[in-house]
C-alpha cells in the first residue's frame, strides 16, 4: 500500500520549536513504522513563506521577505536531520513549481465558476491570516491571538466554499476515520451546522505583494491558505507525475488543532472543486506548553529542539515527546519531566534489561544466541506477552496513540526484567546439568529483546539500530515477518557495546550546555557554507560581540555552575554564565569588563532569563575570561 504522510508547512516567521518538532516527529515515527511494515511511504514537510506575517517579520529583521524566508527556511531544513527526521521532500511555497501549480489550480477553479469577485468587509486577523466570522470573536477579539481584528473593506476574490457544504458533511459523516481523534471530527461537524461562508482567497496588491499573482487578475495575489494547502499537491507533482498517481488520495495529514478548520473544511472543499478525491485522513494533535505556560517569544520560554538535543541527545528527546503526549490532548514539557522519564524508562528499564542480558549471555552462554530446548510455562508466558505486545503496538500506532504503543513495549520490557529475576540464570549456571534450561531461557530473553529493538526503531531509530546490531542483526524493511515471535537465529554472536542510556545526575538538571557528551548529527551545511565548519564573513557579521561592564555578579541559588551577571552593554541586561566553578562573584567586581554575544535568543536558566553569553577561553578543565583595556567603554562592539 502507498501512504503520503505530511506535516503542515511551517511559517518562516519563527525558528523551529518544540511544537513543530512534535508534529514532524509523529510524521517520522509513523512513516518509519509503515516502512518497516513494508508499505510505500512518501513523507513531506516544508515551509510556508508568503503573507503579511512574513513581510512583517522581514521588516523587523531589516531584510527583504525573500532573504528572510531563505534564512528561516534553511533553519527548518537543517534542524530536522538533527532530530533524525527522514523526509522525502522539503517543499517551499516560493518554489517556482509550486507557484505554477497554485496558478494552474486557481485558473481551473475560476474557469469552473467557483471563484468570483465581490465587495467585502470583515474582521481580519493577521495572526490567523484570514477573516474571522462574528461568531468566532470572543469579546470582539480573536480567541487565538487575543487581538482586535482589523476592519477591512475591499474588493476581493472568493472561493465558493458554501457550494460544497452538504457534500462535506456527508463525507465526514460517512467516513469516521476522515478526521481523528473524534473530538475534532465532532468540532468540525458542529461548526458545519451553521451555513458555511465563502472563502476570501485574495489580497489586492496595493496591500500585499508577497503572494502568488492571480492568473486571471494581476491586481491581486493569493496568500496563505489557497497557496499553502496546495503544497500537498505540488509535492507529488500534480497533475501528471507518476508520484501523484501513486500517492493521491492516500494522504494522511498531521496537524495541531490550531489549523483544524483550514484542513478539515477549506482543503476538502478545495479538492472537490479541483475535481480530486479528498485526502484519506487528518490526524489532529493538541498543544505543547512549557510548564504551565503557552510557549511564547515574549515570555522567553520557547523550547528549541536543537537545544534539547544538545542537552539530552536525540533519542531521549524523541522518546519523551512521543511517550508523554496523548495525541489529541495538550501536554507540558519541562526539562525535569524529561530527565525523570529518561532515568526511569530509558536508563533503568530499557538500558538495564539490555545490558544485563548481554553481559549474562557473554558470561553464561558463550556470547552466542543459543538453541532453545523444551519450554516451561514461564517461557511461554514471555512469548505470549511479546505476541500481545505486537498486537497492541500495531493497533495503537495505526490509531496514532503513540504513547500507548510505547507503553505496550515497556510492558514487555518490565516482563523481561521479571523473567530474569524469576529464572535467576546466575544460579542455574552453577550446575552444568542446567545447560539446556539456560539456553531456552536466553533464547526467549533475546528474542523478546529483538522485538523490543524492532518496535523501537520508528521511535528511537539510533537506539533500535544499536540494539539490533548488538544482537548481531539489522532491520530488514523487506521482511515484514520480522515483527513476529521466533525469527531469531541461534548461533549468531552478540556484541556488547556501551551503555545505551547512562543515568543523568543532578548536574544535568541545570542547563549549562555542558551535560554529558552525546552524539550529535551535524546539520547539513547551509547553502552559502562551502565546507563544513567554515563560515562566510556575512555569517560572522551576524554575531553581535560586545564589551559589557559588570554591574553586579551573584550566585544562582541551587546551582554550582551558574553565576547571574547584571551587565551594561550599554543597556542593562542579565546574562547567566556557566563559570561559577572558575570565578566567584568577588572575582567579578562592578566595573570589570567582559565580552558577550549580545544577539542570542534569550533562554531561561534555572528560572532566570539570560540575554547573552559570556566568552571565555578554555584551557584543559579551566575557563579564563579575557582582559579588556580600561579605556574600552561598555557596549563597544568587537571589530
Ligand atoms: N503555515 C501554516 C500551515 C499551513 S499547512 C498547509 C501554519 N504554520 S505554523 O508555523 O504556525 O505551524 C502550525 C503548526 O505547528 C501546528 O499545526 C502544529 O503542527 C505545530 N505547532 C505550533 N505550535 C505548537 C504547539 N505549541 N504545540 C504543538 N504543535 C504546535 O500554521
Amino acid at each position: 500500500m502507498s501512504i503520503y504522510v505530511t506535516t503542515p508547512i511551517f511559517y518562516v516567521n519563527d525558528q523551529p520549536h518544540l511544537g513543530h518538532a512534535y508534529t514532524i516527529l509523529t510524521a517520522d515515527a509513523y512513516s518509519r513504522y509503515k516502512r518497516l511494515s513494508d508499505e510505500n511511504v512518501y513523507f513531506q514537510t516544508g515551509t510556508d513563506e508568503h503573507g503579511d506575517k512574513i513581510v512583517q517579520a522581514a521588516e523587523k529583521a531589516g531584510t527583504s521577505p525573500k532573504e528572510y524566508a531563505d534564512r528561516i527556511s534553511e533553519y527548518f531544513r537543517t534542524t530536522w536531520p538533527q532530530l533524525d527526521i527522514e523526509a522525502d521532500n522539503f517543499i517551499r511555497t516560493t518554489d517556482s513549481d509550486h507557484i505554477k501549480t497554485v496558478q494552474k489550480i486557481l485558473q481551473k477553479v475560476y474557469d469552473k465558476g467557483d471563484i468570483y469577485l465581490s465587495e467585502y468587509s470583515g474582521h481580519y486577523c493577521k495572526g490567523c491570516e484570514r477573516f474571522l466570522t462574528e461568531k468566532e470573536l470572543v469579546e470582539g477579539k480573536c480567541p487565538d491571538h487575543l487581538c482586535i481584528p482589523e476592519e477591512i473593506h475591499e474588493e476581493n476574490y472568493f472561493f465558493k466554499m458554501s457550494k460544497y457544504q452538504e457534500w462535506l458533511i456527508d463525507h465526514i459523516t460517512q467516513h469516521p476515520e476522515f478526521i481523528t481523534p473524534e473530538r475534532y471530527r465532532n468540532e468540525v461537524l458542529s461548526f458545519l451546522q451553521d451555513p458555511l461562508e465563502d472563502l476570501c482567497i485574495s489580497r489586492p496588491v496595493t496591500r500585499l505583494t508577497w503572494g502568488v499573482e492571480l492568473p486571471f487578475d494581476r491586481n491581486f495575489v493569493t496568500y496563505v491558505w489557497f497557496d499553502a494547502l496546495i503544497n500537498y499537491l505540488t509535492g507529488l507533482g500534480y497533475p501528471d507525475q507518476e508520484t501523484f498517481g501513486q500517492y493521491w488520495p492516500a494522504a494522511e495529514h498531521i496537524i495541531a488543532k490550531d489549523i483544524l478548520k483550514p484542513h478539515a473544511v477549506y482543503w476538502p472543499t478545495m479538492l472537490k472543486a479541483i475535481g480530486l478525491n479528498p485526502y484519506r485522513k487528518l490526524h489532529v494533535h493538541g498543544f505543547w506548553k512549557v510548564g504551565e505556560h503557552k510557549m511564547s517569544k515574549t515570555l522567553g520560554n520557547v523550547a528549541r529542539p536543537g537545544e534539547m538535543i544538545d542537552r539530552f541527545g536525540v533519542d531521549p528527546v524523541r522518546y519523551f515527546l512521543l511517550r508523554e503526549m496523548s495525541f489529541g490532548l495538550d501536554s507540558s514539557y519541562t526539562p525535569e519531566a524529561l530527565i525523570d522519564r529518561y532515568n526511569s524508562d530509558l536508563a533503568n528499564d530499557l538500558g538495564n534489561l539490555f545490558s544485563r542480558s548481554l553481559t549474562m549471555v557473554q558470561k553464561f552462554a558463550g556470547g552466542k544466541i543459543p538453541e532453545p530446548g523444551e519450554t516451561e510455562p514461564e517461557d511461554r508466558g514471555l512469548s505470549e506477552a511479546a505476541r500481545q505486545m505486537l498486537i497492541d503496538y500495531q493497533r495503537e500506532i495505526e490509531n496514532f496513540n503513540f504513547h500507548k504503543a510505547l507503553a505496550s513495549v515497556w510492558e514487555l520490557i518490565g516482563r523481561g526484567n521479571k523473567y530474569i529475576v524469576h529464572n535467576a540464570p546466575w544460579e542455574l549456571a552453577k550446575d552444568p546439568a542446567n545447560k539446556e534450561r539456560l539456553n531456552t531461557f536466553f533464547y526467549h530473553l533475546l528474542e523478546s529483546m529483538r522485538l523490543v529493538s524492532l518496535t523501537l526503531l520508528p521511535f528511537m531509530p539510533g537506539t533500535g539500530k544499536k540494539m539490533l546490531e548488538s544482537l548481531g542483526l539489522h532491520a530488514d524493511p523487506d521482511n515484514p515477518g520480522q515483527l513476529e515471535w521466533g525469527e531469531l537465529a541461534p548461533g549468531t554472536a552478540i556484541k556488547k557495546g556501551e551503555a545505551l542510556f547512562p543515568r543523568l545526575d543532578k548536574k544535568d538538571r541545570e542547563q549549562t550546555g555542558k551535560g554529558q557528551k552525546r552524539e550529535k548529527k551535524k546539520p547539513a551545511a547551509s547553502a552559502d557554507q562551502g565546507e563544513e565548519g567554515v563560515i562566510t564573513f556575512d555569517e560572522f557579521k551576524k554575531c553581535d560581540l560586545r564589551v559589557a561592564e559588570i554591574v553586579i555578579a551573584e550566585k544562582v541559588e541551587k546551582s554550582d555552575r551558574l553565576l547571574k551577571l547584571t551587565v551594561k552593554a550599554p543597556e542593562k541586561r542579565t546574562v547567566v554564565a556557566g563559570i561559577a566553578e572558575h570565578y566567584s562573584p568577588e572575582d567579578l567586581p562592578p566595573g570589570k569588563k567582559v565580552i558577550i554575544v549580545a544577539n542570542l535568543q534569550p533562554v531561561k536558566l534555572m528560572g532566570i532569563t539570560s540575554e547573552g553569553m559570556i566568552l571565555a577561553a578554555r584551557e584543559g578543565d579551566r575557563l579564563f575570561l579575557p582582559d579588556i583595556a580600561k579605556e574600552v567603554s561598555a557596549g563597544s562592539k568587537l571589530a
